[in-house]
């Protein structure tokens, strides 16, 4: 243990125009924000309503958008800047890896899926040849409840929303990244399954030692899944922290109203159960270790 967080986001601002590059008066897509994840791995949230600034944080971690101010470090090291000890784009690419919103834009109508694992493999010198890239890519899809054979000469189409997410969580898997930024990566799946991807990125935590930036609307799957959760509102986080204390006690009102959103937080945790259990995948779903274990076990 170094004590070296894994990342370090420091008085993150991004701005932009309303009203595109010429109109308009500049306002903070992001507007200071700052969090630690540390060394330990975790998942950490951020919740918030639509155009709040989510994705743009999202998108700088991933370096796809430069900070406006304010500082990203990755386990000490700067992402941007000219510094010696700023991380390098290959390296990046070993260590942070993202899961989008929808997995039927991540891969390509093209080709069969498993070619994208084999070439992320080759891509980051995960592997040095096709045996060692088919190698890789299964142990990644195993960690997910699939395998290379059964999804192997297969394209898009030929998969469920779910069962993709699943194969770009292997995706992401494959360089053993230390951490993994799903922005809404759920949202586009079938509220069924729902609930066993959540779970995998849990098991993916404690078994793969990988921490998380979960981004979401919705502070059911947030307050399930996370270790530390951070509210945002028109840029600002507006609350943070432990998610049961947030819930027992939110400070805001704003927190409160998404809080409203979730009919009953008890009542669901056992209705999504119940579908988790009925739905999800057989080889992981006893696996999971839940925080919030089903009322029902
Ligand atoms: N490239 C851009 N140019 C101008 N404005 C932008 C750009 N990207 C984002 N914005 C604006 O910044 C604000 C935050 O957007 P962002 O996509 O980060 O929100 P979000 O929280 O991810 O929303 P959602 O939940 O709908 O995905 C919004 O007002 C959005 O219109
Ligand atoms: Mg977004």
């Amino acid at each position: 243990m170094s004590g070296v967080p894994i990342l370090e986001v420091s008085n993150l601002s991004r701005s932009y125009r309303k009203g595109g590059l010429f109109g308009g008066k500049p306002f903070k897509a992001v507007d200071d924000v700052s969090f630690t994840l540390p060394e330990t791995p975790q998942v950490f949230s951020i919740v918030g309503e639509s155009g709040s600034g989510k994705t743009t944080i999202a998108r700088m971690i991933l370096r796809l958008v430069e900070p406006s101010e304010g500082s990203i470090r990755l386990l000490g090291r700067p992402l941007s800047g000219k510094g010696a000890d700023r991380i390098d784009n290959f390296e990046f690419r070993r260590l942070v890896q993202p899961i989008f919103q929808n997995p039927f834009e991540a891969f390509s109508a093209y080709l069969p899926v498993e070619a994208y694992l084999r070439r992320t493999a080759l891509n980051l010198r995960v592997a040095r040849n096709e045996a060692e890239a088919i190698a890789a890519a299964d142990v990644a899809l195993r960690s997910v409840g699939l395998s290379y054979e059964r999804i192997r000469g297969k394209y898009i189409r030929q998969f469920s929303g779910g069962e993709l997410q699943r194969i770009s969580v292997a995706r992401a898997l494959i360089p053993k990244p230390k951490l993994i930024v799903a922005d809404e990566p759920v949202s586009m799946v079938d509220a069924s399954l729902r609930m066993s991807i959540v779970n995998l990125f849990r098991q993916i935590v404690g078994e793969q030692g990988v921490s998380f930036i979960y981004i979401t609307h919705d502070l059911s799957t947030a307050y399930y899944l996370s270790d530390q959760v951070s509210i945002m509102n028109t840029g600002r986080v507006v609350e943070s922290g432990v998610p049961t204390d947030i819930l027992d006690n939110p400070q805001q009102a704003y927190t409160r109203e998404l809080m409203a959103a979730i009919p009953s937080v008890g009542d669901r945790w056992s209705e999504l159960d119940a579908i988790d259990e009925q739905y999800s995948h057989p080889d992981i779903r006893h696996q999971s270790a839940l925080k919030h274990p089903p009322t029902n076990a």
